[in-house]
């Protein structure tokens, strides 16, 4: 993820924000975090987490040792979508972040949470990034709206919609829904990377789930403090991408005056997958 922060490279950085991973120097306490994190997210995704993203995993060979290699898994990477992994100290500025993306480089942090926070992070460490992001970075389709990902961010930096593009990020690259032939399954990044909301995204009745439609899911607020109350549902990858090559320029001056959706509402427009009950928000609140 990106974030507004200071726009110079801490002094270790290279002007591009990136950093050398420096692999050689995880600690074993370092790698049993990653084999933790990896040992119970592996069991719970088959079943859950599409194709895309399991195979995604097979192909990186990510299912041995502990924290990935950058070096090693680029290779594979690169072959299949022409994509790489770069290290970055952690948040990065939104023009840095999205020129990445554009140039088929993924910004991932260096560092991994510690063994007393497995389920708790302030920003994204290399666990979520990698084993959360990069799996999905091999299947084509997803790697091209990546990089049209990317691009989109430049234009809407300039045209002053990154507020309406973020929560397309939002809902499909962190926690976006996929309908298959099997089932619903999981493609985005914050779900597979969280043991909680890998369960609760499918299976509690608390949630909406809503058909994907662009310019709605623009228009939807997202919370970034506990589980989402409503996710988007995209027919496939291909959607996903074909959506995301149009013009957002009449999409952006349509949304500059319509009026934001409320988190939790259902609109007439949309295809109800799930009418939540709400119940779990309203328990939160109630706290
Ligand atoms: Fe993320």
């Amino acid at each position: 993820m990106s974030a507004t922060v200071r726009k110079l490279p801490p002094a270790n950085a290279n002007p591009d924000w990136t950093i050398d991973q420096a692999w050689d120097r995880y600690t074993p306490a370092e790698h049993d975090v990653w084999l933790t994190l990896y040992e119970r997210q592996s069991k719970l995704l088959p079943g859950r987490a599409c194709d895309a993203f399991l195979n995604g995993l097979d192909a990186l060979d990510l299912r041995r040792g502990g924290i990935p290699d950058f070096r090693r898994i680029n290779v594979e990477l690169n072959r299949l979508t022409g994509w790489s992994v770069v290290a970055v100290p952690g948040l990065v500025p939104d023009d840095v972040f999205f020129e990445h993306l554009a140039n088929r480089r993924f910004p991932a942090g260096q560092f991994i949470r510690r063994p007393d926070e497995l389920d708790y992070l302030e920003e994204p460490d290399i666990f979520h990034d990698v084993f959360g992001h990069v799996p999905m970075l091999t299947d084509p389709a997803f790697a091209d709206y990546m990089a049209a990902y990317g691009r989109g961010g430049l234009r809407a930096l300039h045209l002053k919609h990154l507020g309406h593009l973020a929560r397309l990020y939002w809902y499909t690259v962190e926690f976006g829904l996929m309908q298959t032939a099997q089932g619903l399954r999981i493609y985005g990044a914050g779900i597979v990377s969280s043991r909680a909301e890998s369960m609760f995204a499918l299976d509690d009745r608390s949630p909406n789930r809503l058909g994907f439609d662009l310019e709605r899911v623009m228009r939807t607020p997202y919370r970034i403090d506990d589980f989402q109350q409503v996710y988007f549902v995209i027919p496939s990858l291909e959607d996903l991408l074909a959506a995301t090559l149009q013009d957002f320029g009449p999409i952006y001056e349509r949304l500059a005056v319509a009026s934001d959706i409320p988190i939790e509402a259902i609109i007439p427009a949309d295809k109800v997958l799930t009418r939540g009950t709400q119940a779990y928000a309203r328990e939160q609140a109630a706290q």
